[in-house]
């Protein structure tokens, strides 16, 4: 039978490994994306990000000719729109920026045809799938005669091919047909329940997704700020209340980072700011905790700087936004870093997963070791919890955000 042919708009992190995929289960995709690099890249069967087994998936879908990526949509029957979602950089409360979303939309609008599909997968605040469906509508499209539904996209990047498949997904359709008709697609390459409801719960569930993290992480910085004044061990004392049965506390660190759960939590309290107060308070307590490791970091190198009569330098263990990987979007470690470096302070970092830095000398972990006055672990990196590693950043006093040292 023939299949249908998929448009996926948006070729990153979320579009390129779901187009692939697709491709994989004998789809036809359309890719599409405005990165002329990514296209480019894309149709020689190549890909332009890391992802592990992405490659191999890419390469077959585009050498079997079920893969082709374009600069702007073409005739499809289904529409899944995966571009960026951020913030409003500003005063105040900052604000979801869905104007990608919209964008893209209105350029699959000439093309939806009755008993079309439209999916949004990008994390979206809520009412963000009736705002493409109006657009649609004012394009001319009979929405009446379409299905529009929001999916959201939970997958961990450095898994995303098995957990495409794997997870549980949620759809939420503008009505209950498009529920199931978008429901009925998912369950042809999903293999995780696909679960029914609403575009609002949908998009709502997803927020909820992050800022329930959040707010856990918040509640563990919290703690480590109290503990440090107490002289109590934050890591151990997490340790200890996680063996009551119904207890399960997240860790703290040097902020929270990251394109997600740094994010959609404000595209909830954006929307409501008057009953979004714990996850807005949770946000500040994360954003804040970057800045009381600054602080502690400045008053080691007034120590050091008083102790040695010179000016010190700093290292920076781990720039990325979590352990292991070479994102470093929104990480609170390159800010913490960035806010020394812009202070005066001599500033190096040590980075495994990456091979330079813009604004920073890279050392190893080895000759921070040996050079740096202070050492400032940011990251848990797992070359930083190597036995040598951890006794040579014992004996040098090393500050510890991210609980090394305990592990
Ligand atoms: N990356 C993740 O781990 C992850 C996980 C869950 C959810 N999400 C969400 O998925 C969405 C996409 O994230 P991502 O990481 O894939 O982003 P990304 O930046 O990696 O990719 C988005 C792509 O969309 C393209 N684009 C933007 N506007 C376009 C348009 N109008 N037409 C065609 N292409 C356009 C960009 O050039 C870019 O290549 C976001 O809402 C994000 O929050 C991401």
């Amino acid at each position: 039978m023939q299949k249908s042919t998929v448009c996926v708009v948006g070729l990153g992190y979320i579009g390129l490994p779901t187009a692939a995929l697709l491709a994989s289960n004998g789809f036809n995709v359309v890719g599409v994306d405005l990165n002329a690099h990514a296209v480019e890249t894309i149709n020689q069967g190549r890909i332009h990000i890391v992802e592990p087994d992405l490659d191999a998936f890419v390469r077959s879908a585009v050498a079997a000719g079920r893969l082709k990526a374009y600069a702007k949509p073409e005739a499809a029957d289904i529409y899944m729109i995966c571009v960026p979602t951020p913030f409003h950089e500003g005063e105040g409360i900052p604000q979801p920026n869905v104007d990608y979303v919209l964008s893209a939309t209105r350029s699959i609008a000439e093309f939806v045809k009755p008993g079309d599909l439209v999916i949004l997968e990008s994390t979206s605040p809520v009412g963000t799938t009736q705002q493409m469906a109006d657009m649609l509508a004012q394009a001319g499209v009979d929405v009446a005669k379409i299905h529009v539904a929001y999916c959201p996209e939970r997958v961990l990047p450095g898994k995303i091919m098995t957990e495409l498949v794997e997870n549980d997904r949620v759809v939420g359709g503008l009505t209950s047909e498009a529920t199931q008709a978008v429901s009925g697609f998912y369950r042809t390459f999903v293999r995780g329940a696909v679960l029914e409801t609403d575009a609002k719960t949908a998009e709502m569930c997803k927020l909820t997704e992050n800022s329930f993290r959040d707010v856990n992480i918040a509640f563990a910085n919290e703690l480590s700020l109290i503990c440090a004044k107490e002289g109590i061990n934050v890591w151990n004392l997490i340790q200890l209340a996680n063996r009551h049965p119904r207890v399960n506390i997240l860790q703290p660190g040097a902020g929270v980072g990251g394109h997600c759960i740094a994010v959609d939590p404000w595209f909830i309290v954006a929307r409501d700011p008057e009953n979004a107060r714990l996850i807005r308070t949770a946000r500040e307590v994360n954003n804040h905790k970057t800045v009381w490791a600054i602080e502690q970091i400045k008053i080691a190198v007034a120590d050091a700087s008083a102790r040695t009569g010179r000016k010190p330098k700093v290292a920076c263990l781990g720039l990325a936004f979590k352990p292991d990987i070479d994102d470093l979007r929104e990480s609170p470690a390159v800010h913490i870093a960035e806010a020394l470096f812009s202070q005066g302070y001599d500033v190096v970092a040590v980075e495994p997963n990456i091979e330079s830095h813009e604004r920073f000398p890279l050392v190893t972990l080895e000759v921070a070791l040996k050079t740096a006055d202070v050492l400032a672990v940011l990251v848990k990196h797992r070359s930083f919890l190597d036995a040598a590693a951890k006794m040579a950043l014992g004996e040098r006093g090393a500050l510890d955000f991210c609980g090394v040292l305990t592990d």
